[in-house]
């Protein structure tokens, strides 16, 4: 599955929403928020951005990609360090997907999908059940990429992003096929 290559139009669809989300929204923030192990709350979102298109490919699903992505790249914007106990609200597992939500819908348009995607991502740990096919792709692909970055599995790491502002102890790991639509994305995103 993690073989699959992203085609060049979905990997201009991530650029661009990327992008937006970067001009509208305080997203570029959460690159200075660790998620798992070394990997930044910013590159965790992208690797379930990924990930989720990958999923849908890799079993044909249809979806739509726009919303997926989206979705996907604000599951986890809550904006604070979960690992600070003076900031991070009491029981961050549960209480996440609303704040994210809360914060998407304050700085973004946020349409059904999206809205599905972020608040239900959490299950089966939250008991709330997706209720799309974007909901569910990115709640697997979140639970993947959780495992990979958190016992740093090199195989499937990418590498950090050289914009903005990085997370503490940043990772750097070898280069791999999910580095390739990353190192387009890079090229765009530094014009
Ligand atoms: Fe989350
Ligand atoms: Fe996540």
């Amino acid at each position: 599955m993690i073989a699959i290559t992203l085609t060049i139009r979905q990997i201009k669809l991530l650029d661009d929403i990327l992008k937006q989300l970067i001009k509208k929204t305080q997203f570029l923030a959460s690159k200075e928020f660790v998620q798992h192990g070394k990997t930044s709350v910013f590159n965790h979102s992208l690797n379930v951005a990924t990930i989720s298109l990958k999923l849908a490919c890799f079993f044909n699903i249809n979806i739509d990609e726009k919303s997926l992505i989206t979705g996907a790249l604000l599951h986890d914007y809550f904006l604070y360090d979960w690992h600070d106990k003076q900031r991070c609200p009491s029981w961050h597992c549960f209480k996440h997907p609303k704040i994210a939500l809360e914060n998407a819908k304050r700085d973004f348009y946020v349409n059904t999908i999206e809205e599905d995607i972020i608040i239900n991502h959490m299950f089966p740990l939250t008991l709330n059940v997706p209720k799309t096919k974007e909901g569910w792709l990115v709640s697997i692909a979140d639970k993947f990429c959780c495992i990979v970055e958190t016992f740093r599995l090199q195989k499937y790491q990418t590498r950090q992003w050289n914009i903005g502002r990085q997370a503490k102890n940043p990772q750097i790991s070898k280069p791999n096929i999910m580095n390739e639509p990353r190192r387009i994305l890079e090229a765009s995103a530094l014009r």
